[in-house]
């Protein structure tokens, strides 16, 4: 395995540029499987997760080529060679978010078969939303040993009321009622920017969606896609505000390029509350850090709430602050392990059900291990503020979300180096 060797006590200074949101370009290179033709993604980064998706579009027949425009990663997908219906269990194992697949296979080929994506260290991860949301769209589905088998001779358009705001289960209908026949109405639709986001990506090939970013998504169904089409990519708010973060708990001052402040209103609120200066401007987001970080309280929720996936990163700095803090997760079940390794540095918490109460303090470089992406990414966070030298097993998890994250924070003046063992040497041949 490979592991993260990480210096604390050093403050960051500097800018780096964000990457394109990882939970953007999983969605859109399903969505891309809708329609036969040839379609560029632009701002592509660099991720385990999204080079498992490539893989599994390219099984199912699609042609994927990489391409540079000037620093940006681009994926030429052509679909129009696609032949297959069916993931295997292997590659959907390889990537829960293949769960995004079923819908735009099942309005190209009809039929669709998927094996149900494994849960992970946050939770069950259960699709039963998605699973109704096709059925509503007149898909017959069948559910047996642990695949899902659909078919649909033609999607037809009608009302998908969602009991919660699932990104995923929004995003399917989306998919699903694109060429589907008829209007197509989603109540109680997720409102992330990466919905926002494949609207503008079908829109642009000729779809008709409406409310993107609302609770209530009108979707018209329409003959046919136009077989080209470019888009790039939104920066990963996620991301950007991980890097905000190291700025913050290291005391330094640190640009995010293409950090849009318009989707991290409620994370950048929490900041300002902790001490931290923000500053907004036409290239992105500055943080000035403080020694003095003050406590904070805040529960996640669907969006524009306060993100699920900066919740393990700001847990981090409430280990810092002074005073007490009070953080509760509402969104997965079990997504506060990464205090089981944050008491390993230091950090003084009571868990309760599914809220961290932390009382702030100093923390000490230990030997950690990551179990899931965010809280690899808190783990990483909490050594640049921990005294001496902490060691992050579990590089993997982390390299699923984060495009070069040891260059990115290097060039921020952070003491950070990869270390592969020996086993991890034999497994990269
Ligand atoms: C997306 O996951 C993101 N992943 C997650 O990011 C993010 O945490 C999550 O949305 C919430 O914002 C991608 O976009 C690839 P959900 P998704 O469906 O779609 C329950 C990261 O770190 N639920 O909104 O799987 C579910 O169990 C990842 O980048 C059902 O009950 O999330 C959870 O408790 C982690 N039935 C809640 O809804 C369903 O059919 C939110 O899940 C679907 C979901």
């Amino acid at each position: 395995m490979a592991r993260f060797m990480v210096e604390g006590g050093f403050p960051l200074r500097g800018r780096v540029m964000a990457s394109g949101a990882k939970n953007a370009v999983l969605p859109l290179m399903a969505a891309a499987v809708l329609a036969a033709g040839e379609y560029r993604l632009v701002g592509v980064p660099r991720l385990a997760d999204v080079e498992v998706m490539a893989e599994i579009l390219r099984r199912l027949g699609v042609k994927v080529r990489e391409e540079r425009e000037g620093d940006l990663r681009c994926l030429c997908l052509d679909t129009r060679t696609m032949r297959e219906w069916r993931i295997h269990e292997f590659l959907m194992r390889g990537l829960r978010s293949s769960i995004f697949l079923l819908g735009p296979l099942l309005g190209r080929m009809g039929e669709a078969t998927v094996s149900f994506p494994g849960g992970c260290a946050i939770g069950p991860r259960p699709v039963d939303l998605h699973l109704q949301a096709l059925r509503a769209l007149g898909a017959k589905l069948d559910e047996s040993h642990g695949c899902i088998h659909a078919q649909a001779a033609a999607l037809t358009g009608g009302e998908v009321v969602l009991s919660y705001p699932s990104v995923g289960a929004t995003e399917t209908a989306i998919m699903a009622a694109v060429l589907a026949r008829g209007e197509t109405v989603l109540r109680g639709a997720a409102r992330e920017p990466e919905i926002v986001d494949l609207q503008n990506f079908f829109n642009g090939l000729g779809a008709r969606i409406r409310g993107a970013g609302t609770t209530v998504i009108r979707i018209t169904g329409v003959e046919r896609l136009h077989s080209m089409g470019q888009h790039c990519v939104i920066s990963d708010r996620i991301e950007a505000g991980t890097y905000l973060l190291a700025g913050a708990i290291s005391g330094g001052e640190v640009q995010v390029d293409g950090a849009r402040a318009d989707h991290l209103r409620a994370f950048l609120h929490k900041l300002v509350r902790a001490g931290v200066v923000i500053r907004e401007n036409e290239a992105g987001i500055t943080v000035e850090g403080t020694r003095r970080l003050q406590g904070v309280t805040l529960k996640t929720g669907p969006y524009p709430g306060f993100p699920t996936d900066l919740q393990p990163q700001i847990s981090v700095l409430a280990a810092l602050a002074e005073g007490e803090s009070r953080i509760t997760e509402t969104v997965f079940e079990n997504r506060l392990g990464h205090w089981n390794e944050l008491r390993k540095l230091g950090a003084r918490v009571l868990l309760k059900d599914r809220t961290a109460l932390v009382a702030g303090g100093q923390l000490r470089g230990a030997k950690v291990a990551a179990d899931d992406l965010r809280g690899g990414a808190a783990l990483i966070l909490a050594g640049l503020a921990a005294a001496g030298e902490t060691v992050v097993e579990g590089s993997g998890h982390i390299d699923r979300g984060y495009e070069n994250l040891e260059g990115k924070l290097g060039s921020l003046g952070a003491r950070i180096r990869r270390e592969v063992d020996e086993v991890g040497k034999l497994a990269s041949g």
